[in-house]
C-alpha cells in the first residue's frame, strides 16, 4: 500500500473468480407461456465471496473483495459494491458476468432463481489473483468462495490456495473443485451436508450419516478442519487436533435460507480476522448464518441479529441428540 492510501489495511481479503449481478424482483403468480410482468427489480452484488466480503464489513472487518469482472455486468456488480464502501480489487476479463435472476411468485411465497453461465476465463486469471494477493502484506484471512467459471480448471484453485502462506484460508465451493480443495493445506472447508454427500458419492440422509461422512473426508484430506454445515441444525466442526463438535443454532423465524452459507462464512472469517480460534469463530458463523435466514430474500444477515443470536448458539458432543 502506498503511504497516500486512504485506505486502511484490509484484514480480510475475498476471492470471488464467478461473482454474479444478482437481481431480484417478484411477480403475481409464475405460469408458462404468458409474458410475466414482474415488480420493478433490486440489484446487488453477488456470487460468494463478494457477499462474504459484504458480511464480513457489516461485522466490522476491513475487507478488500478481488472479483473477475467482464462486461457491463461485471462493471455493475463492481459499482454496486463500491456504492456500499466495499473496496475492490477488479480483475477484468473478455465476456459478461453472469447475472442471477430471482423471482418470488407471491401468491405462495415460492421463489425462482435462474443463474446464467459465467464468462470463460483463461489461466492468466490465476497469476492476476496471484499479484492481488501479494499486493496486501497485512491479510489477516483470505476467503475463496463461489463456484469457478467456466474454462478453469480445478487445479486452479489449488494454485491459488497454495499461494496464500501466512494467513489462514477458508474455502467455500462445491463439486470438482471442492473435491481438490480437499487436498490443499486450507484453514477450514465449508461443505454444506448437499456438497458432502456429493464429494463421497453417496446419500447422507441422517446426521450421523454426515458426521461419518464428515470423519472420513477430513481423514483422508490435507486441510486443518471442515465445518460441515446442516441448515437449521447447524454444524459438525471437525479438526484433525481437537476432538468433533456440534454447534446448534437457536431457533429462528425461517424468512429465507438464501444468503445463509455466505454469512456463515462471513461470521467465520470476521472471528478467525479477529484473532479467535476456530470453535469461537464458528459460533460467529453459526450465528451469522442463522440472522440470515430470518432476512427475507437474498437478504444477507445484519450486525444487530448476529449479536443477539451469538450467545444463544450451543457447542456440544457431535452425536448428542436433543
Ligand atoms: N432453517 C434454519 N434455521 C436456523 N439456522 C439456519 C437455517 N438454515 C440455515 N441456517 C444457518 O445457516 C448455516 C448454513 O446453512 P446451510 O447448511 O443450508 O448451508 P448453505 O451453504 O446455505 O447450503 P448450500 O450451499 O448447500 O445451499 C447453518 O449452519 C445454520 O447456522
Ligand atoms: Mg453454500
Amino acid at each position: 500500500m502506498s503511504d497516500h492510501d486512504p485506505r486502511p489495511p484490509a484484514s480480510l481479503v475475498t476471492v470471488t473468480l464467478n461473482p454474479a449481478l444478482d437481481v431480484s424482483t417478484s411477480v403475481e403468480v409464475v405460469v408458462p407461456d404468458h409474458k410475466l410482468r414482474c415488480e420493478r427489480a433490486t440489484r446487488e452484488p453477488g456470487g460468494g465471496g463478494v457477499n462474504v466480503a459484504r458480511v464480513a464489513s457489516r461485522l466490522g472487518v476491513s475487507v478488500r473483495a478481488v472479483v473477475v469482472a467482464g462486461g457491463a455486468s461485471g462493471e455493475q456488480v463492481i459499482d454496486l459494491a463500491a456504492g456500499e464502501g466495499l473496496p475492490m480489487t477488479p480483475i477484468r476479463v473478455a465476456g459478461e458476468t453472469r447475472q442471477s435472476l430471482s423471482v418470488t411468485e407471491r401468491s405462495s411465497g415460492r421463489q425462482y432463481r435462474f443463474v446464467l453461465p459465467g464468462p470463460s476465463v483463461g489461466a492468466e486469471v490465476v497469476d492476476a489473483v496471484g499479484v492481488a494477493l501479494d499486493a496486501d502484506p497485512s491479510i489477516g484471512c483470505v476467503v475463496f468462495s463461489g463456484s469457478l467459471p467456466p474454462g478453469l480448471a480445478a487445479e486452479a484453485l489449488v494454485a491459488l490456495v497454495g499461494s496464500v502462506i501466512a494467513a489462514p484460508v477458508i474455502v467455500d465451493t462445491s463439486g470438482p473443485a471442492l473435491q481438490h480443495a480437499l487436498g490443499t493445506a486450507a484453514t477450514v472447508i465449508k461443505p454444506s451436508a448437499r456438497e458432502l454427500a456429493a464429494v463421497v458419492g453417496r446419500q447422507l440422509l441422517t446426521e450421523t450419516d454426515v458426521l461419518t461422512a464428515a470423519e472420513e473426508v477430513l481423514d483422508s484430506s490435507s486441510v486443518g478442519a471442515l465445518l460441515v454445515s446442516i441448515g437449521a441444525g447447524g454444524a459438525f466442526l471437525l479438526r484433525s487436533d481437537e476432538p468433533t463438535v456440534r454447534l446448534r443454532p437457536p431457533t429462528v423465524q425461517v424468512a429465507s435460507a438464501v444468503g445463509a452459507g455466505d454469512s456463515m462464512v462471513g461470521g467465520l472469517a470476521t472471528g478467525l480476522c479477529q484473532g479467535q480460534d476456530l470453535l469461537s469463530a464458528a459460533k460467529l458463523g453459526i450465528a451469522a448464518g442463522s440472522a440470515a435466514v430470518m432476512t427475507p430474500g437474498s437478504g444477507l444477515c445484519t450486525a444487530s441479529v448476529v449479536e443477539e443470536l451469538l450467545p444463544l448458539v450451543t457447542v456440544g458432543s457431535p452425536t448428542l441428540v436433543t
